[in-house]
């Protein structure tokens, strides 16, 4: 009798221990569907650090500035590259490794223009530094369209 009580109480322990961590489990996942990705916060991040290298370039007196945004750029692009766009899931399997290693290459093409736009400001360039910093713009149009749905 008192062995029959106890599996019973082993079992609802399980139950409820079950239960908690289903329900557990489907909070996380809410709160995750709801979050921004990893490579979506990245963007914000560059978005912001573009807005403020987009003034500081144009005075000398705000070189410290620009070197500095231009360093969380180079870091928020290599933390970028090997994150992969939503929309990988949503290609053909066959297709996915290739649609990622586009996008890695071209993140990869903005780290090189980000290292050249650090030379150009230490060797005091701003005008060359202002030019190479409107590519570098331009190209979130094109990664837009070709990497995220809504292009
Ligand atoms: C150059 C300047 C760029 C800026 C300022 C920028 C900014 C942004 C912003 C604000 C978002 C929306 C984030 C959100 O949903 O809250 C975004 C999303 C995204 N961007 Fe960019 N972006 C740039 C360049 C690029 C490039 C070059 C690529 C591709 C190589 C790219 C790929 C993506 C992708 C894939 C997403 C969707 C996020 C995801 O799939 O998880 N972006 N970007």
């Amino acid at each position: 009798m008192m062995k029959k009580n106890l599996s019973l109480l082993s079992a609802a322990v399980l139950l409820l221990a079950g239960g908690l961590y289903a329900g557990r489990a489907a909070a996380e996942y809410a709160v995750t569907a709801d979050e921004d990705t990893k490579l979506a916060e990245s963007m914000e991040h560059m978005e912001d650090a573009l807005r403020v290298l987009r003034k500081s370039l144009r005075s000398e007196d705000q070189t410290p500035t620009s070197l500095e945004q231009i360093l969380v750029l180079q870091q928020t692009v290599s933390a970028a590259k090997v994150e992969s766009p939503l929309m990988a899931e949503s290609q053909p399997a066959e297709k996915r490794p290739a649609f990622v290693l586009s996008f890695r290459k071209e993140m990869i093409g903005m780290s090189r223009m980000l290292l050249d736009l650090e030379e150009l400001v230490l060797d005091e360039k701003l005008e060359e530094a202002g030019e190479l910093l409107k590519k570098i713009r331009k190209l979130e149009d094109g990664g837009h369209e070709r990497f995220t749905e809504d292009g």
